[in-house]
């Protein structure tokens, strides 16, 4: 680390003791709030900053990276680095660090309890006995689908695709997925996505957001999809055609769907997704387990205090910027 101690912004309090052990080498700048900064903030710290430890809502984009010219490291706390430009930080040299691992089964266990609520209609429930509707035990009241013996189609298999199978199997459920590559995987059958929407009971989406995957999940998907199923995405909003899958609830395309995420966050005041039918939605907490979150704090923090110390980011999201991988 140099002697002065260089100047880290950070876009909001972290959980744990992340942020006291960035203080100890470096300058923390800290964006305190609830809310993110707003951009104009935030390309303004970041300017003055030789690193920037930001969140998913803050929009790194090339321009904010051309007006910082001492910037050395990003260091985002989530795995998906969509939110940066990718490659305007690497042709400068800047690494990027993220959190992969960390989050990947507690994001699973959350596919697989909105998966549940769907399909068991929980959230009506707890709102049908909160109003005092429960008048007694009755053989139609609140009919939902079975989750055991289903079919879930699994859209990307990787490690939180993989981690959302191993619960599947538990539930007796048979799992197909959709991926650019063959996972070995037990008791799970790549299919193309196509037959995947078809033939299952519940799809869970689990693709990083690229411009390739961008809104995949369109009208001509969610009608090739049975309309008994359920959609979940824990993924990312934008891999979801959002007014295709509203019309899809409302005229019955498919039976109903699961989202933490949503194509703008938080979903504006009046947005057609908050009146559709027969959906369950959370406010983007796939990973926010108490311990899950303190570790994607650390892995920021570390990777972050590599980067300034001359070293390689433990968790780089562009590692093109270290030069070509050794054979
Ligand atoms: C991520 O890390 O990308 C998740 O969406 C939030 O934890």
């Amino acid at each position: 680390m140099p002697p002065d101690r260089p100047r880290v912004y950070v876009t909001r309090r972290l959980p744990g003791d992340a942020l006291d052990i960035l203080a100890r080498a470096c300058d923390v700048r800290l964006h305190e709030g609830e809310l993110p900064p707003p951009y104009e903030e935030l390309a303004r710290e970041t300017a003055r900053s030789e690193a920037l430890v930001c969140l998913l809502t803050d929009r790194v984009d090339a321009a904010l990276i051309a007006g910082a010219p001492r910037l050395r490291a990003i260091s985002t706390m989530a795995v998906g680095v969509d939110h940066i430009d990718l490659a305007a930080a690497t042709a400068r040299g800047i690494p990027v660090g993220h959190t992969p691992g960390v989050l990947t089964e507690t994001t699973a266990d959350l596919a697989f309890a909105l998966l549940l609520a769907a399909a068991r209609r929980i959230v009506e429930a707890d709102a049908f006995v909160r109003a005092g509707r429960w008048r007694t035990w009755s053989p139609e009241l609140l009919l939902g689908r079975d989750v055991h013996g289903a079919t879930l189609g699994i859209v990307g298999f990787g490690a939180i695709g993989q981690a959302v199978a191993r619960r599947a199997a538990g539930f007796g459920m048979r799992v197909l997925y959709a991926s650019r590559r063959d996972v070995p995987f037990d008791a799970a059958t790549r299919v193309p996505l196509e037959e995947l929407l078809a033939a299952s009971d519940f799809v869970s989406l689990h693709v990083p957001l690229t411009a390739e995957t961008e809104r995949m999940i369109g009208e001509r998907e969610l009608r090739l999809m049975r309309s008994t199923a359920i959609l979940v995405n824990t993924a990312r909003g934008g891999i979801i055609d959002q007014p295709a899958l509203v019309r899809a609830l409302h005229e019955g395309w498919i039976a109903g769907a699961a989202l933490d995420v949503a194509a703008v966050e938080p979903i504006p005041a009046g947005d057609p997704l908050l009146s559709a039918p027969n959906v369950v939605l959370a406010p983007h907490i796939g990973s926010a387990s108490v311990a899950t979150r303190s570790r994607m704090a650390s892995m920021a923090v570390d990777n972050v205090l590599a980067a300034l110390r001359g070293e390689r980011m433990p968790h780089c999201a562009n590692p093109q910027v270290y030069g070509p991988a050794q054979p």
